[in-house]
């Protein structure tokens, strides 16, 4: 694959502020290729997941990298070094399943949903879709495999143009993929379209600027359902809606995978609503998957000591186990995804970190349990407790 050339450049005169905030990376290019070239830059290869060997498999992610170049000059303009947005993510999702993707704000879920769907050219790796290598497809092979796999975007008012009406908007891509051949059977469609968001037929005169921020996230669902898709990538589907509102999307969303068979990857950074939605979670640190397993596995026993922070700090119901429950409260910022640390990437700021193998190795996502997947040196020995937080500026209590 290429390299992300081309792909949103950041600003190619002098320093952007972006550029400042990853200082540090500069001269990252020739030792990127290198790595590239020796297979280092993306995380150690991950162990296959017991929940998805031998099961009917529609999205397979492979190693996959997703480098943006940070560019600099005036008149000459060269590659001062890269964002390591994506950086080594192996996953699989099953067909029917709903896989949820959590983690930091800036930690690269926009960018591996995007990488997925080629709205980005990836830098490495390999996601094949239906057992189809996306990366080797050609454009109308391409243009079809995208028709199977749409997104819904958080922001439905800026995700859906202002000018066009409802049905304009649904019409497009249906167009785009020949499926509004007559009119009378292109009305039926619509009107389908618009009862399974649980919208009225009479929302398609209408304009996005006429909708609530609930109803404007249906139109987003029925624009992706307009060509007939298998998986949705779902990024932050509620986080732009009232809490109110947010329920009531997610049984949209869960009614219409029942009803229609979907695959979804949901990105969400609210734990509580991917616990509710997802099958399956995979945590992401800087780039990476660090910890993946079923969506009750992993909030009822968090192997890695970032997913267990992350989990800690959500609160619980009842009052008993709230004031007497483990918090885990990490100090300091998300490192620079341009200049990310050494070996494991979360040792700048784990509680349990040890002097040997975290700041040199990275290590590799490997499956402790059946189905459950963790990528820290030490996972067992914390687990058991025989390796208690050392980190002091980080707090452990409960
Ligand atoms: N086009 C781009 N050019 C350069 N850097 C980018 C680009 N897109 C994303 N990034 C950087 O890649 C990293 C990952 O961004 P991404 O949007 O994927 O994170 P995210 O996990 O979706 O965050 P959020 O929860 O805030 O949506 C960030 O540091 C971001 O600044
Ligand atoms: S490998 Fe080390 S630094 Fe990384 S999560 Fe495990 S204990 Fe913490
Ligand atoms: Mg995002």
């Amino acid at each position: 694959m290429s390299q992300a050339g081309g792909v949103d450049p950041l600003q190619t005169s002098g320093l952007t502020p972006l550029e400042q905030q990853y200082a540090g990376a500069v001269d990252g290019g020739a030792l990127h290729e290198q790595e590239l070239a020796e297979g280092t830059a993306g995380a150690p290869a991950a162990e296959l997941s017991a929940a998805t060997a031998g099961a009917d498999i529609l999205l397979e992610v492979n190693d996959l990298a997703v480098h943006f170049p940070i560019r600099r000059g005036v008149f000459v303009e060269r590659t001062v070094g890269y964002v390591y947005a994506v950086d080594g993510v192996s996953l699989a999702v099953r067909r029917g399943e709903t896989y949820g993707l959590v983690g930091e704000s800036g930690c690269g879920k926009t960018t591996l949903g995007r990488g997925i769907l080629r709205l980005v050219e990836p830098t490495a790796g390999s996601v094949l879709f239906d057992g189809e290598n996306i990366a080797e497809l050609k454009a109308e092979p391409l243009r079809r495999a995208r028709r199977r796999m749409q997104m819904v975007f958080q922001d439905p008012l800026s995700s859906l143009d202002p000018r066009q009406s409802v049905q304009s908007i649904l019409v497009e891509g249906m167009k785009a993929h020949g499926l509004a051949d007559s009119t009378s059977a292109t009305q039926t469609r619509l009107r389908e379209l618009l009862s399974a968001v649980g919208l009225p037929t009479s929302a398609l005169r209408k304009f996005p600027h006429e909708f609530s921020g609930g109803q404007r996230q249906r139109i987003g669902i029925a624009r992706a359902l307009t060509v007939n898709p298998d998986l949705i990538v779902a990024d932050e589907p509620v986080s732009a809606l009232d809490v109110s509102v947010q329920a009531q999307v997610i049984n949209l969303l869960e009614d219409l995978q029942a009803e229609l068979g979907l695959t979804y990857l949901v990105i969400a950074h609210d734990l509580a609503v991917v616990r509710h939605i997802a099958d399956r979670v995979g945590v992401m640190y800087l780039g990476s998957l660090v910890e993946e397993a079923t969506s009750t596995d992993l909030y009822a026993d968090p192997l890695h000591p970032y997913s267990r922070a992350l989990l800690s700090a959500v609160p619980v119901p009842d009052p008993v186990v709230e004031d007497t429950r483990e918090r885990i409260l990490l100090t300091g910022d998300l490192p620079s995804p341009a200049n990310p640390p050494s070996g494991c990437r979360f040792h700048t700021r784990c509680p349990w970190r040890q002097p040997t193998r975290c700041d040199t190795e990275r290590p590799a996502l490997l499956e402790l349990q059946p189905g459950h997947r963790v990528a820290c040196h030490y996972a067992t020995e914390i687990a058991s407790g025989a390796i208690t937080p050392v980190d002091r500026s980080a707090t452990v209590f409960g």
